[in-house]
Order: structure tokens, then C-alpha cells, then sequence
């Protein structure tokens, strides 16, 4: 596939992305995940690097192939994404938190495989620390881009989480459309911003959904300077 070459509008931007499934721990062996593919994070920060940004990739479980010219930072659970976005979160301008993040993980995390013995297991969850709601209280200067993963009363609950992590975009995908959402490598989303909906996309391949989506971007990003 060709992609053109793009107007440099990114150069001297140094971006964020997050990717990919987060994995929570159970036992050495085991852990809990989602169906994320990584793929979306992965086109925009591929996306992002073509237009002239500097590029750090925080992924967790993903199919994705590692991108030239993106700095790729492996992580497993939320908890350390958490630690590797704020590590980087005072230089970065934009960031895009595309990443599934566990909303729970294991309460307890067994340091030897767990044996089999009664007939009923209770697994008992605790909440995982919200990433981009963090980002959202200690935002300064930062661009700030968060997406929504919803099945139903899409507008409503994405401007939710907008007002909630004090983004100033959310992309919202309709996961129980086919072409859209986890596992394809095509979207069909909805962009939010703080006056409501600010485009909604057809469907199209994730790479082209990242470069619409970082146009929008960027010029608010410009509007926002100026
Ligand atoms: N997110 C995060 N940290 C979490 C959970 C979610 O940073 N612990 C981010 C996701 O990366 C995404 C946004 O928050 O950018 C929305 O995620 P989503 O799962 O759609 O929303 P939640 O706030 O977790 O609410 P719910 O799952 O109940 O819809
Ligand atoms: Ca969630």
C-alpha cells in the first residue's frame, strides 16, 4: 500500500501513543487481557512519524509489526503503562491513548502457579488506575486525545469521557459494528470534541483513519497556539 507523502505539519512534535491490550497478571502463567489488536495505535503512530513527528509508542499485547522510525516501548500491565506515559508525559505535545487498558486486574498476584483444588474458583478483581484520566488532572500544555470503546449510546458516553479525563478530542468506535473496532483493519469513528461531534468518518483501513484523525488534530493543535 502507497501512502503519500505527507506535508511535514508534525516536524519538532514530539508525540505519545499508546497501543494494544494491557495483560493483568494472575500467576506466572496466566493473565487476563482483551481482544485489542494494537492496531490503531499502531497506524497512528506510524501516521504520526510520516508527518515529521518524534514518535514514542507505549504497547502492550499486540499482533502489530514493530514500525521504523517509532521509539517502541514494551509494557505488559496497566499499572506500568501508567508509569511508562508519565515518564514522558512532561515533553510530549500530543498524546493518543488508543492502548485497551484493563479497567481491572487480579487482586492478588500469586508468585507460583495457582493448583487446582475446589470445584468453584472466585477470582476477586480490584480497578486498575485510570491512565488518561491522570493525564487529563496533570495536563498542561499537552494535546490531549483519548478514545472510546463503546456498544451503544455512543455520542452520550463518549462526551462523558471527554468531560471526565478533560481530553480535547475523543474518538468514539462503535465496537459491535462489523468494520469497526477490535481485531479489524478497518474503523468507522466518531471524533468528539468539547462543542460535541466534530466529524464522523465512513469506514476505512486504520492507516487512513489515523491520518484523518491527525488532520483534525492538528489543526485544533495550530488553533489552540495561535
Ligand atoms: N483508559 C485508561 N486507563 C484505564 C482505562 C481506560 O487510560 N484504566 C483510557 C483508554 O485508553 C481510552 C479511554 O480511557 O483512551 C476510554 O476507555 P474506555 O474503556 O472506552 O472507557 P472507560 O473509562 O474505561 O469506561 P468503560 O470501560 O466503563 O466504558
Ligand atoms: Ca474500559
Amino acid at each position: 500500500q502507497q501512502w503519500f507523502a505527507h506535508s511535514q505539519d508534525l516536524a519538532g512534535k514530539s508525540v505519545l501513543v499508546t497501543a494494544g491490550g494491557t495483560v493483568e497478571r494472575l500467576d506466572p502463567v496466566r493473565f487476563l487481557t482483551n481482544d485489542s489488536s494494537g492496531k490503531m495505535g499502531f497506524a497512528l503512530a506510524e501516521a504520526a512519524a510520516n508527518r515529521g513527528a518524534d514518535v514514542t509508542l507505549v504497547a502492550a499485547r499486540t499482533t502489530s509489526e514493530p514500525i521504523q522510525g517509532v521509539n517502541v516501548v514494551r509494557v505488559e500491565s496497566a499499572e506500568q503503562m501508567l508509569q511508562a506515559v508519565l515518564e514522558r508525559y512532561d515533553t510530549a505535545d500530543l498524546v493518543i491513548k488508543a492502548a485497551a487498558v484493563a479497567d481491572y486486574r487480579p487482586a492478588v498476584r500469586a508468585n507460583s502457579k495457582i493448583k487446582k483444588s475446589e470445584e468453584k474458583l472466585v477470582l476477586e478483581l480490584e480497578r486498575t488506575t485510570d491512565i488518561l484520566k491522570t493525564l487529563g488532572e496533570r495536563k498542561k500544555h499537552q494535546f490531549l486525545v483519548g478514545f472510546a470503546a463503546e456498544t451503544e449510546q455512543i455520542e452520550r458516553y463518549a462526551m462523558d469521557k471527554l468531560t471526565r479525563k478533560r481530553c480535547d478530542l475523543v474518538v468514539a468506535n462503535d465496537v459491535s459494528q462489523e468494520g469497526a473496532g477490535f481485531n479489524v483493519d478497518t474503523n468507522i469513528v466518531h471524533i468528539y470534541g468539547e462543542e460535541g461531534l466534530v466529524e464522523a468518518l465512513p469506514m476505512l483501513q486504520k492507516r487512513e483513519v489515523a491520518d484523518r484523525l491527525l488532520g483534525v488534530i492538528v489543526n485544533r493543535m495550530k488553533a489552540k497556539t495561535a
